[in-house]
């Protein structure tokens, strides 16, 4: 089962509204001892509201024209993005992930990219089972890029499983301080890069997929130029 739409709404006011509590509370107060806790929540409220926010604006310019806009670098440092985002997410979860990324170099937005990560990686650790490892893989195999991201999970039927990629959609129990467009929002990155983002069940496990054409690096481009130049 799905729930979508006006839920977020909600979901923006009560960070808001937090923050404005908070407000208060240190307006009549500044001498409290707890001030310094008030003054962190209002933080976590004003980044998650961030965060809402920011995936809102990016809903509006996917719906644009043309998609979600890239600021590509043919050389992008994809190993080093993946390895900080890894490195942030493990920071606010005491759950294990077993990271093998067999990458360098890709022609990508680099930041986007590890937005894409970013999302399906926070969705293991708060939607997946609790105690399983997560894994991330990322590899480039006949000219294709390929990330994986995968933790145990109940079943989850295909047809659900497809739904999650529409703006809003969560799961009935859905955890966290999400709105639901985690998952859209990766696959518009995944499509703006000229690949797709895929759900499977496959022996406990959701996986998620992300391909796309990954060209030759630099280097190698420039030797295949050379040898079919045309010899003076
Ligand atoms: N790795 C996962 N394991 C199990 N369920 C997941 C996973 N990722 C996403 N889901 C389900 O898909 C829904 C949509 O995910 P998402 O678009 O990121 O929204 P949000 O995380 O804000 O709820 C989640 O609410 C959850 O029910
Ligand atoms: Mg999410």
């Amino acid at each position: 089962m799905l729930s979508t739409g006006p839920a977020a709404a909600h979901d923006l006011r009560n960070p808001v509204q937090a923050i404005q509590a908070g407000a208060r509370l240190l307006e009549r107060e500044p001498q409290r001892n707890n001030a310094a806790t008030i003054i962190r929540q209002i933080g976590d409220s004003a980044r998650r509201m961030e965060t809402m926010i920011r995936d809102l604006l990016d809903l509006t310019m996917s719906r644009l024209d043309g998609g979600l806009p890239l600021e590509r670098d043919p050389e992008a440092d994809l190993r080093s993005e993946f390895e900080q985002v890894v490195a942030e997410i493990e920071a606010v979860t005491p759950r294990a992930i077993h990271v093998d990324l067999a990458i360098a170099r890709i022609d990508c937005d680099r930041a986007r990219m590890g937005q894409l990560l970013s999302n399906l990686l926070s969705n293991a650790v708060t939607h997946g089972s609790p105690d399983l490892p997560v894994r991330v893989e990322a590899r480039v195999l006949d000219r294709i890029f390929q990330l994986t991201v995968s933790n145990a999970s109940a079943p989850i039927p295909a047809a659900v499983l497809h739904g999650l990629f529409q703006p809003f959609s969560r799961g009935k129990d859905s955890k966290g301080s999400g709105i639901g467009l985690g998952l859209y929002i990766a696959s518009e990155i995944a499509r703006a890069h000229g690949g797709h983002l895929t759900a499977e069940m496959r022996s406990g496990n959701v996986v998620f997929t992300m391909t796309m054409p990954a060209a030759a690096p630099a280097e190698e481009q420039r030797r295949i130029a050379r040898s079919a130049a045309p010899k003076a």
